[in-house]
């Protein structure tokens, strides 16, 4: 039966498959849901981004970049000075993001790699913008995950994360199966600033889209 009080995680077990597939994108399902998510975050996305500015030179780093839609956004912001790396622990997701930006990858731009936020493959101080959407939910070590992240950011650099779910006391049982079928956390307001101030940034911003409940957070590397 379904129950109309929680998220819908999928009626039947066909669609449970393919959402299962947002903590990391495998095969053909894989695919579909990478499809999905570039046209279902945009909204949220759009209005993310709004919180930060980009330059022509900016270098900007968006790890789980899933479908490579930020990247796409950001390649089209930036001068041929500047440069986007996305990365994701996904092979079908590097494909993807790929497939989708080959014409800024042509261009020298824009990189796409294969590899976890938890170690990742470029020298200390290496990018002014760190981006993640929809995806800290998954990491598997939020606090050393995120010291990963500020090592590869130059001083003062930026890291902003946006999510459509935040933690609210007495709010959460509607996601209950989503949590269990992605086995994802989701943070509150309140540990998303105590874990960028435990890691060394500063100036935490948290903005709420009051219409949808969507949050997006920045920071700066100390
Ligand atoms: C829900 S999708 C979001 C994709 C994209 N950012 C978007 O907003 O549409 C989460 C993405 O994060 C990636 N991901 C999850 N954990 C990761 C990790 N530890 N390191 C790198 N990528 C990760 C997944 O493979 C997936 O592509």
């Amino acid at each position: 039966m379904v129950d109309d009080n929680k998220v819908n995680t999928g009626n039947n077990i066909e669609d449970k498959k393919l959402i299962v597939n947002a903590r990391k994108p495998v095969g053909e399902l894989g695919h579909q849901i990478l499809d999905r998510m570039n046209e279902s975050h945009e909204l949220m996305a759009q209005w993310g981004v709004s919180h930060f500015e980009i330059k022509p030179d900016s270098k900007i780093l968006d790890i789980g970049c899933g479908g490579g839609k930020n990247i796409e956004r950001f390649a089209k912001q930036i001068s041929d000075d500047g440069k986007v790396v996305g990365i994701d622990y996904s092979d079908v997701s590097v494909e993807k993001s790929t497939r989708f930006n080959r014409e800024f990858i042509d261009k020298g731009i824009v990189d796409v790699l294969e590899g976890s936020v938890s170690k990742m493959p470029f020298d200390s101080e290496t990018f002014d913008i760190v981006t993640g959407f929809e995806t800290i939910y998954f990491w598997p070590d939020f606090i050393s995950d995120l010291k990963e992240v500020n090592r590869v950011l130059k001083k003062d650099g930026l890291v902003f994360f946006c999510n459509e779910v935040v933690y609210r006391e007495g709010e959460m049982e509607k996601y209950d199966d989503l949590v269990e079928l992605l086995d994802m956390k989701i943070y509150s307001q309140d540990v998303l600033e105590y874990s960028l101030e435990k890691t060394g940034f500063k100036d935490f911003k948290a903005y709420i889209n009051d219409e949808n409940g969507w949050i997006c957070v920045t920071a700066r590397k100390i």
